[in-house]
């Protein structure tokens, strides 16, 4: 079900409001970064991107992924429009806590029923 509407709205899914709470968001990360970069991010349940985004300037490596295949399209056009070459994409509901230093979780249990 969150599948469909996710990607019924990823082409309009960046809006002023999630935007602005995005950034505030990513504010409160920031002030929790490891001191070491050298890290791997994940995003999961990413959507567009709007928060891991903020992020690829820091870590190593970053993991974008969402089991939203069109919310993953969007991101992946970012990526690319970006120029960003440390991250990817995964249209996926996995995630392994051993692939990541720091995992951001935003916006995403209150879909996931289990
Ligand atoms: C409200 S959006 C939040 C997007 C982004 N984290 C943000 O804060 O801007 C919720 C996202 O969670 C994703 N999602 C829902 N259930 C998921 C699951 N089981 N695994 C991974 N992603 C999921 C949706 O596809 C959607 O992109």
């Amino acid at each position: 079900m969150a599948e469909n509407i996710f990607n019924r709205m990823a082409k309009k899914y960046d809006n002023e409001q999630r935007i602005e709470l995005a950034n505030t968001v990513a504010a409160e990360v920031r002030k929790h970064l490891p001191a070491d970069s050298n890290k791997t991010l994940i995003d999961y349940g990413c959507g567009t991107g709007l928060i891991g985004l903020q992020f690829t300037d820091y870590f190593k490596q970053l993991i974008f992924s969402d089991i939203s295949e069109g919310m993953m399209e969007v991101v992946s056009e970012k990526i690319e429009a970006g120029n960003v070459k440390n991250a990817e994409t995964r249209a996926t509901d996995e995630l392994d806590n051993n692939e990541a230093d720091v995992i951001i979780v935003s916006l995403v249990m209150l879909h996931v029923p289990e």
